[in-house]
């Protein structure tokens, strides 16, 4: 779908956004990560504990929510009361007044992953207010990864055998949140290079 490729997703990329759903008049946001592999179907693993998965399963519809301010991921778990809301047009759902972009979405699929359930969906309406600098963890990684390794050669062994796993464990995440980005390129060089 065309709009996927106007808000720049990059296929299986995984951006990290506030779903917004509703049940029995409740409006509820959290942060939850989203990618498309093909530009039509929007994927997220949610855990089963969360409230958000409940309201999925149960409406089949909710609200992907493009956002650039961290400090709204922070208010959309731990202080949801001030968080604002505008009922969607086309699925029975809300969408945050501040989204720079909204997607709403119908489930098409579920997938069992033991403890959590991966949900499948279509674009049912969309709207972009303000393009949004979408959020991605793997460019914060690869920045942390190079700060890591450029302090490697003045620490002591132990704190550089702590650093080395913690570029590992960045170049894993990502490899999962960037398949075949530039920052998987360039952390991979780190890696190398030691
Ligand atoms: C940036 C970010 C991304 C997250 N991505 C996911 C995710 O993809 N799936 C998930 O189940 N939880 C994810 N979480 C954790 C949930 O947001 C968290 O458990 C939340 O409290 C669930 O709220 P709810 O019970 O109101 O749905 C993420 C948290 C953050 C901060």
């Amino acid at each position: 779908m065309e709009i996927l490729r106007e808000l720049g997703l990059r296929k299986n990329w995984v951006y990290e956004t506030i779903i917004t759903t509703s049940r029995d008049g409740r409006v509820n946001a959290a942060p939850m990560g989203i990618w498309t592999d093909d530009f039509e179907i929007i994927s997220l693993d949610v855990y089963k504990t969360t409230v958000t998965c409940g309201n999925i399963l149960q409406k089949g519809e909710f609200v992907i929510n493009f956002l650039t301010d961290i400090e709204m991921f922070y208010k959309s778990i731990f202080n949801k009361s001030k968080l604002e809301f505008e009922k969607a047009g086309n699925v029975d759902s809300f969408y945050l007044k501040s989204a720079d972009a909204f997607l709403e979405m119908r489930v098409v699929g579920i997938k069992d992953l033991g403890d959590r359930t991966r949900i499948t969906s279509k674009i049912i309406n969309s709207e972009i207010r303000k393009k949004p600098r979408l959020v991605n963890r793997a460019e914060y990684l690869a920045l942390e990864s190079l700060i890591a390794y450029s302090k490697l050669l003045s620490v002591s062994k132990r704190d550089g055998e702590f650093l080395e796993e913690k570029i590992k464990e960045n170049y894993r995440v990502i490899c999962k949140s960037a398949p075949e980005s530039e920052f998987q390129k360039l952390v991979r060089k780190l890696l190398e290079f030691r």
